[in-house]
């Protein structure tokens, strides 16, 4: 038996069709919720839409400082471990969770599997960067999205045959739902028109706990709104940084959080995105949506390399600047290799061979 991990909201996406295809296989697996996200609109929806049965076990974590929220996280796993004796624990991405649970796993020796291992933004200062590094020094299967996460790895001294390229599992969960996606035509409700619109995402710690940055952000979009209507489904966390600064974004849609299907479709026409996300960087590339990242690094450059990506850090000049750029090229990008939809079975044929 072997036991699937998530925890916040850009996980539940990745580990999706590695559920789907275990109980396609009629593996012996158990998905365990750490409850890092537990708002519905963070949650609860994605699992109804993404088609997930209900978590086997809820560590009901919640919030926290990241030292609370890792601590909770694996004080309350380690016994869910030691009752259930998974053969393999699989984490997906960077969040705390995903470190938590791999580091519980690896003191009680039992193998770790880390899908989308290997990226780096080489930027210390974000936690993301922290729990990708460590938890892929105590993996055992590191299961790698673009090939750059490769190269990161064996320089690390990663031992190759731990190393393993399958594709990107969160670009299963967005073929798997794009027509559905579209079918529901979320513009609509929004008034906006498909093509016609940007959308907005925030919600890194350095994008949105330091007010001077939080402003220019806020200036950039407003000036951008004055060309292209835009739309911001506001994180939690960006919520409670809007409201205490008093500033005014008025001229910007703000919206509560999306679920999966809502959020993929307004992406899928949006005209431009603008975000700090990192898995959003990746589904506008399988999209060949144009994307602006407003941040200073990406731990995903062949999103800019081959995709249809430009990064433009958090200044008002450079994001206008890039913005421009991006509204006035043609360059259509190309879907990187492995971004197949096929990324969940490449694990399950390594992780349970002949199944
Ligand atoms: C976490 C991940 C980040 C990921 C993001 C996606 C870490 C270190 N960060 O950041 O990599 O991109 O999820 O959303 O794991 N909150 C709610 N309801 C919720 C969850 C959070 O209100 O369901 C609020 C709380 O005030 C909380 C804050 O949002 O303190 C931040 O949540 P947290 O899980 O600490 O980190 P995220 O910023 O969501």
């Amino acid at each position: 038996m072997f036991c699937i991990v998530v925890g916040a909201r850009p996980n539940f996406m990745k580990m999706a069709p590695l559920v789907q295809e275990a109980r396609r296989r009629g593996l012996a697996h158990i998905l365990v919720h750490t409850g890092q996200h537990y708002d519905a609109a963070m949650s609860d929806v994605f699992f109804r839409e993404l088609g997930m049965p209900q978590p086997d076990v809820h560590l009901g974590v919640g919030s926290g400082s990241h030292a609370e929220q890792t601590a909770r996280v694996m004080t309350a796993f380690e016994p869910a471990c030691l009752q259930h004796k998974p053969r393999l624990v699989m984490v997906g991405g960077d969040v705390n969770s995903t470190l938590a649970c791999a580091l519980v796993a690896a003191k009680l020796c039992i193998p770790v599997a880390h899908v989308e291992a290997g990226l780096r933004s080489f930027d210390r200062t974000m936690p993301e960067e922290i729990n990708r590094i460590v938890t892929d020094h105590i993996s055992d299967l590191l299961f790698t999205s673009e090939p750059d996460g490769d190269q990161h790895l064996l320089a690390e001294g990663i031992a190759a045959e731990k190393i393993h390229f399958v594709g990107n599992c969160m670009i299963d969960s967005l073929r798997a739902h794009q027509e559905k996606a579209l079918a529901r035509a979320p513009w609509t409700s929004f008034g906006l028109e498909p093509g016609g619109y940007g959308l907005v995402t925030l919600h890194r710690p350095a994008s949105v706990d330091d007010p001077a940055t939080l402003e220019e952000l806020r200036q950039a979009l407003c000036e951008i709104s004055a060309r292209l209507p835009l739309i911001f489904p506001v994180h939690p966390r960006t919520r409670q940084r809007i409201q205490s600064s008093g500033q005014d974004w008025q001229s910007i849609q703000l919206v509560e959080p999306l679920g999966y299907l809502d959020f993929l479709g307004l992406m899928s026409k949006a005209r431009l995105v603008l975000t700090d996300s990192g898995g959003i960087q990746e589904e506008t590339t399988a999209l060949g949506v144009p994307c602006v990242t407003l941040r200073d690094n990406t731990e995903r450059p062949i999103t800019i390399e081959v995709g249809t990506n430009r990064l433009a850090g958090t200044q008002r000049d450079q994001i206008l600047r890039a913005t421009t750029e991006a509204l006035e090229s043609d360059k259509p990008g190309r879907l990187p290799d492995l971004w197949d939809g096929h990324a969940a079975q490449r694990i399950l044929d390594i992780v349970a061979p002949g199944s």
